[in-house]
């Protein structure tokens, strides 16, 4: 079920979008949908984002994962328990654009002896970097069809990105088209072939994979498989519309790209109540954020009851005529008369 499902959810959203915009909805498709999504979307991530930035961190508590701040002699990890603002930007800089923690994963397993062993593995790390940097580079170059002119960047990446064939000269394969499916479908694999993994992978783990994937399927069939078909100037007078909120929706777009649009409008609504909210937890998140200062700083709970210190002696002056009377034994006697 939990593979099936999500995988037959993608293929109904898919044909919902399929049949609908060839039954003259391409309204709803083209416009409607991709607006409401899109509201889901910011709502959604800002709703998110504005509940963790409100919840209190009194504490610091970042994860640590090398040597702390101690003896000047001592050698410590800038990175891994940073103490300053400048070390925490780093730290963060290298998770966000890095994928850190993905470089430091380790596997264990327990060899002839037994003995236990830890090795790294950088799979994970690998194929996730593939997969975001793919879909980061095209996600900027699809930016040629919402703005007017042509974004000098989106030209560059073009180049760097584009190649051509010998019997395709005219149309450039990208490759980051290739890098993204190969970067999903290893990360699926890993969730169906290791079986730890497998074990702890639901439903919600697998939906959004698929939904990529077919996002990616249809934009490649799209521009090399079903290309004679697809009017890009229609669909660019489209995409522009949506930016400017004036929509129009050309006659003769075809299916595949109502389809290819839908899923992307899923993915947008689906996006801030799912777990690919770590793109905007990642900058929150206060394992992350904060520096690793508690032995240098008095940090103090900003919502912890005023209590005074109360020294014993001043505490039997308060209470000593009480204490004699029940017969406690005292520091100082009461005063004579
Ligand atoms: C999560 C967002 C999206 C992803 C991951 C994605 C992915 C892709 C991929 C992998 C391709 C293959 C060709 C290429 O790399 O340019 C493609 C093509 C295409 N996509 Fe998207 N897409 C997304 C959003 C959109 C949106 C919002 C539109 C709406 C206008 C769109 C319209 C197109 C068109 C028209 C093509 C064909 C381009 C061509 O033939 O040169 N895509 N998409």
């Amino acid at each position: 079920m939990k593979y099936t499902f999500p995988l037959v959810a993608v293929i109904a959203l898919a044909l919902i979008a399929w049949i609908g915009s060839a039954l003259g909805l391409q309204h709803l498709f083209g416009v409607v949908v991709p607006y409401a999504a899109l509201l889901l979307f910011v709502g959604g991530f800002c709703w998110r984002v504005l509940y963790w930035a409100k919840s209190p961190v009194p504490f610091r508590i970042p994860t640590t994962c090398g040597q702390g701040f101690s003896m000047p002699w001592v050698k410590r990890d800038k990175f891994e328990a940073p103490v300053s603002t400048g070390e925490v930007l780093c730290r963060m800089f290298m998770e966000i654009f890095l994928f850190r923690s993905l470089w430091r994963n380790t596997k264990a397993a327990v060899k002839p002896g037994p003995e236990l062993t830890y090795s790294a593995t950088r799979w994970l790390w690998l194929f996730g970097i593939l997969f975001h940097y793919s879909m980061l580079i095209i996600l900027l170059r699809h930016l040629r069809l919402f703005v007017g002119s042509e974004l000098f960047f989106v030209k560059a990446l073009d180049a760097i990105d584009g190649f051509t064939l010998h019997p395709t000269p005219e149309l450039s394969l990208y490759l980051t088209d290739a890098l993204i499916l190969v970067g999903l479908i290893a990360l699926l694999a890993r969730r169906f072939v290791i079986k730890t993994v497998n074990y702890i992978s639901l439903a919600n783990d697998y939906f959004p994979l698929f939904l990529l994937i077919g996002i990616a399927l249809t934009g490649i069939l799209m521009r090399y498989f079903l290309r004679s078909g697809v009017d890009i100037v229609a669909i660019k007078q489209l995409a522009l519309g949506l930016t400017t909120f004036k929509p129009v929706v050309p006659a003769d777009i075809a299916s595949i790209f109502y389809v290819h649009l839908f899923l992307v409008s899923c993915l947008l609504a689906y996006f801030p109540f799912s777990k690919l909210m770590h793109m905007g937890g990642v900058f929150l998140s206060p394992t992350r954020n904060l520096a690793n200062d508690s032995r240098m700083r008095r940090h103090i709970n900003p919502w912890n009851p005023d209590i005074r210190p109360h020294s014993y002696a001043s505490y039997e002056d308060e209470f000593r005529a009480d204490m004699i009377e029940q017969g406690i034994p005292v520091e100082k006697e009461l005063p004579q008369g």
